[in-house]
């Protein structure tokens, strides 16, 4: 039997702690041996625990690494873990990093060192996303409406990193943005996405927009919407694709459905939280991506928000 790929994670939150569960569920490709976080957090059994990650980096009983501290963090992380005397592949949370040109850096280095630079996008992962791929193959997008809508602002308080540009490099649009429009780009991987107008409004309390409408344009012909709202009721992550003959997919993220014309074509989990169903997805995709010695370094989701912002400074 091939050995478990030890994991150390760095920043053991709410994403450190659905790393490890995914990894638990995958315990025959992965076993997680320590974590690194600057809190006093209590480690899972038998990990060891460090208070600075460059004691994780030391640690020759690690094999990979997981970066899941705040996003200004991750850049640095990741260049000092690709960077380490030991050489290890390298799971990165989104967004990757702050920059696009800072991921070409991370993506040529891990390059250089031979190692495998993965940056996850859990929405991406989720089973509807390839059934509506595999759907819409061959046929053409001409529309698409996305929806990412929560109370985000009245479940956490303003002092949350999300509500700070300093630490999360911009608000709803970067946060969730990026998960939905990674969504999107699983659906359409061919097509390439352009913000065309954008407005965005704030909640007094935070310094970030929490708000957000986008319009964007795609392909030849295709055109989309994407509205973001932290100060929503209820919980509603959708996406609905047109087709040129008038026939509609859509995918529920909160439900992990997918309907073709209003009826469900394919339904992984009726759920109203799927992150616990993503993560081992994702850590599955990571462990394919390294048998086969291969980074995944998509930098479109990134580079759509980066154009967002652009849009807005420009106007
Ligand atoms: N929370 C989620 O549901 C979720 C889901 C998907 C992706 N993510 C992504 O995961 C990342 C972390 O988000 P989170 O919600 O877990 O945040 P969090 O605040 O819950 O956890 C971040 C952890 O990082 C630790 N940390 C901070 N600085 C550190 C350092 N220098 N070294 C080591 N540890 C450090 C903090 O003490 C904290 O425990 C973000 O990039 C976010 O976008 C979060």
């Amino acid at each position: 039997m091939k050995k478990p790929i030890n994991v150390g994670i760095i920043g053991y939150g709410s994403c450190g702690r659905l790393h490890a569960e995914a990894i638990q569920k995958l315990s025959s490709i992965f076993f997680l041996v320590a974590i690194a976080d600057i809190d006093s957090v209590a480690a899972p059994e038998g990990a060891r625990i460090y208070s600075d990650y460059r004691e994780l980096l030391a640690d020759p009983g690690v094999d990979a690494i997981s970066i899941c501290t705040y996003p200004n963090l991750h850049y640095e992380q990741t260049l000092a873990a690709l960077n380490s005397e030991i050489y290890r592949d390298v799971l990165v949370e989104k967004p990757p990093v702050l920059e696009v040109g800072q991921c070409r850096e991370l993506g040529n280095l891990a390059l250089t060192r031979g190692v495998v630079l993965y940056f996850a996008h859990h929405t991406s992962m989720i089973p509807p996303v390839a059934a509506a791929r595999q759907l819409l193959a061959g046929r053409e997008v001409v529309g698409i409406e996305a929806l990412y809508m929560d109370n985000a602002l009245g479940w956490h308080s303003p002092d949350k990193w999300i509500f700070k540009v300093s630490t999360a490099g911009g608000g709803v649009l970067m946060d969730c943005g990026i998960n939905i429009m990674s969504a999107v780009m699983g659906v359409l991987p061919e097509a390439r996405f352009t913000p065309t107008r954008v407005k965005v409004s704030s909640a007094p309390s935070v310094d970030v927009e929490t708000q957000a409408e986008v319009d964007f344009s795609f392909g030849t012909r295709g055109s989309g919407h994407l509205t973001m709202d932290w100060e929503y009721p209820k919980n509603i992550r959708r996406i609905r694709f047109t087709t040129s003959d008038g026939e509609t997919v859509t995918i529920d993220i909160v439900r992990g459905r997918l309907y073709c014309d209003g009826r469900v074509a394919f339904g992984f989990e009726n759920s109203d939280n799927n992150l616990s169903m993503e993560y081992p997805l994702v850590y599955q995709d990571f462990a394919d991506h390294i048998a086969r010695r291969e980074s995944n370094t998509n930098t479109q989701p990134l580079r759509f928000i980066l154009d967002t912002y652009n849009k807005i400074k420009d106007r």
